[in-house]
């Protein structure tokens, strides 16, 4: 099979020494699986070839970006497509807001790109300096500012993807609008690479804003951030509503220095306009919270909150079982609340923060070496709790293996369907397995 490959897409773009393996036997999730082989193709037509040999083997296909996905979507014994070489802009056209990329195109390369024509794409995860656009629509990725501009999926307008069936099917066009049948360009993207392989995109693009302004407050007690929440939600538009608990602020001033003195919370609000809308909505938060605190670019610390909490305690790891959940927007505040409750049932410290204007937590548990089962256990209190005020098990990082138990609960009879229509993709089911349940 490995010389096969190696004439379809030359010698050097496939891996197979063991620690190149290891080296892909990972993501940023706490699941490790040594791939079978790496291959980087470098075209859809070697993408389609190389599939048809996997097809054939019946070897799993593992598509994956930069690897920066949170749940496994990307860990598997099979065969990993390493998608980074195809990484061209195709087009970028202003007139028509959209433009054309390779799945291996990194975010920031491509707002750079776009920011020359006055263009941006909206959707900001932390790791967009490394994040590609084909990870971003396997995994319908977001970020902070996905309250006012929606997340990936708002901007695929469509896309290429080779089945393992052998068919090459490109979905939607470039149009703004079309009623056209089944929207199969919204079921491949968060479909994670179970049911065929993006090999080009087509997104929707919007003018950069002429302004941005933010503020950020602290509170000393929940109660407090929930009434600054409800103030902003109900008189301002933000574009973000970014929240961070005690715990995060104590690791941003170990690792960052910044000192926002015994906070129980910091809220930043932020707004994106024209400068007399922005200084407006400003003044109206100003009304309502006072003048804020200053702490630079939020978004400088806010990103490498992560790195921070990895570090902040000896002998504990802060691990990632509930990492992202939504709810409502309305119950945001008593999401976190209720999460805080559980852990601490258990004994554990947990760290919350998130995307508040999108009812998205992110939390990290400190747990020892051993302690991983009753975390999970708990993991399960809070999952049901998000479900049974009609939130979701995911808010923005997906469901790879880390959730993939879960959605039977989450979905009912509509798994069911979901489990068929994978069949029509995929009838060997090859493509990424165990990924999402399916
Ligand atoms: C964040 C990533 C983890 O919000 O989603 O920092
Ligand atoms: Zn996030």
């Amino acid at each position: 099979m490995i010389e096969e490959i190696q004439r379809i897409v030359g010698r050097d773009s496939v891996l197979a020494r063991p620690p190149d393996l290891e080296a892909y036997s990972r993501d940023f999730s706490d699941f490790r699986e040594k791939p079978i082989l790496v291959v980087m193709p470098g075209s859809s037509r070697e993408v389609q070839g190389v599939v048809g040999i996997a097809a054939r083997e019946g070897v799993p296909v593992i598509p994956r970006g930069a690897g920066t996905n949170t749940c496994g979507q990307v860990v598997g014994r099979g065969l990993v497509l390493d998608m980074t070489r195809m990484d061209r802009i195709l087009e970028v056209n202003r007139r028509d807001f959209y433009c054309r990329v390779q799945p291996g195109v990194v975010l920031d390369a491509l707002n750079r790109e776009l920011e020359e024509a006055g263009l941006f794409f909206p959707p900001d995860p932390a790791s967009s300096r490394v994040c590609t656009i084909g990870g971003m629509v396997a995994n319908n990725s977001s970020g902070p500012h996905s309250m006012k501009y929606g997340t990936t999926r708002d901007y695929v307008l469509g896309l290429e993807a080779v089945l393992a069936t052998g068919e090459v099917i490109r979905t939607g066009s470039l149009a703004r609008k079309s009623s056209s049948g089944y929207n199969l360009t919204r079921l491949l993207v968060g479909s994670e690479g179970t049911l065929g392989v993006i090999t080009e995109v087509i997104l929707r693009v919007l003018p950069v804003p002429r302004a941005r302004g933010s503020r950020i407050y602290t509170f000393d007690s929940l109660e407090g951030l929930r009434r600054a929440v409800d103030g902003v939600l109900d008189r301002t538009a933000p574009a973000g509503l970014e929240f961070i608990d005690d715990i995060c602020l104590k690791a941003l001033k170990q690792r960052y220095g910044l000192d926002f003195g015994d906070a129980a919370f910091l809220l930043a609000v932020e707004f994106h306009g024209g400068q007399g809308w922005v200084d407006r909505q400003l003044e109206m938060v100003g009304e309502l919270l006072g003048e804020g605190v200053e702490a630079g670019d939020p978004w400088r610390w806010r990103r490498n909150l992560v790195p921070a909490l990895i570090n902040y305690r000896d002998g504990a790891r802060p691990l990632a079982v509930t990492e992202d959940v939504s709810v409502p927007v309305s119950r945001v505040c008593e999401a976190i609340g209720k999460v805080k409750a559980i852990y601490s049932s258990g004994g554990f410290e947990v760290a919350v923060y998130g995307h508040g204007g999108d009812g998205n937590l992110h939390m990290r548990v400190f747990a020892a070496h051993g302690e991983e089962e009753r975390v999970r256990e708990l993991a399960g209190k809070v999952y049901d709790y998000v479900l049974s005020v009609g939130g979701s098990t995911t808010a923005e990082h997906g469901v790879g293996l880390l959730r993939a138990g879960y959605m039977d609960k989450e979905h009912g009879q509509a798994m069911e369907v979901m489990r068929r229509i994978k069949k029509v993709f995929d009838p060997a089911g090859i493509m990424n397995p165990g990924k999402m349940g399916l």
